[in-house]
């Protein structure tokens, strides 16, 4: 597969997928992403993570659960669908902060005392079935994963990027990022 090819199929997926809300309560998948992707790029980290903060919730899109499995009390695993679904796109340095979002929440809602008093709706919902805030063990063997760094730092994007009135670049203003990390 040529580098070409594999930014025409994920562009794919998001002209084709990424309409639906998952959870989400204000805007489309679409524009979470995009918006993930403008602020990673705002807050000057490296390609990789502007990458991963555009395609972190992909796992959402590329499954067949339906848009809301949470109302049937299901965890999707996301996190885990996407990050293996871009294995053979990606490096470590790209799949890891999106594999480690999600434990990346439950980190900060058990070290930062009013991280949970910020989250939204949809992630409050989520939070539950995906385990609740982090135990003191768990929180050690977190910050043993390589990228739990990246992973904090994408997780607090993705609480900004549900802003209706927020910047929402097109997606193929992204594709310099995307080319310079797939792997060859
Ligand atoms: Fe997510
Ligand atoms: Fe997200």
């Amino acid at each position: 597969m040529t580098k070409a090819q594999a930014l025409h199929d994920l562009s794919s997926i998001y002209a084709s997928r990424a309409t639906g809300l998952y959870g989400l309560t204000l805007i489309n998948q679409l524009a979470h992403a995009v918006q993930s992707g403008h602020h990673a790029r705002a807050q000057g980290l490296p390609s990789s993570l502007v990458v991963a903060a555009l395609l972190h919730d992909i796992g959402h899109m590329v499954h067949d659960l339906g848009e809301h499995p949470a109302n049937f009390g299901m965890d999707d695993q996301h996190e885990e669908i996407g990050a293996r679904w871009l294995k053979s796109y990606f490096g470590p340095n790209v799949t890891e902060p999106i594999r480690l979002h999600v434990p990346a929440k439950r980190y900060l809602c058990t070290v930062e005392t009013d991280y949970f008093d910020k989250l939204s709706k949809d992630s409050v919902e989520s939070l539950a079935l995906q385990g609740g805030p982090m135990s003191e063990r768990e929180v050690l063997n977190f910050q043993k994963a390589i990228h739990w760094q990246d992973a904090v730092a994408l997780r607090r994007i993705d609480e900004l990027a549900k802003d209706p009135k927020g910047p929402m670049p097109k997606f193929e203003e992204f594709s310099d990022d995307i080319l310079s990390c797939i792997l060859a």
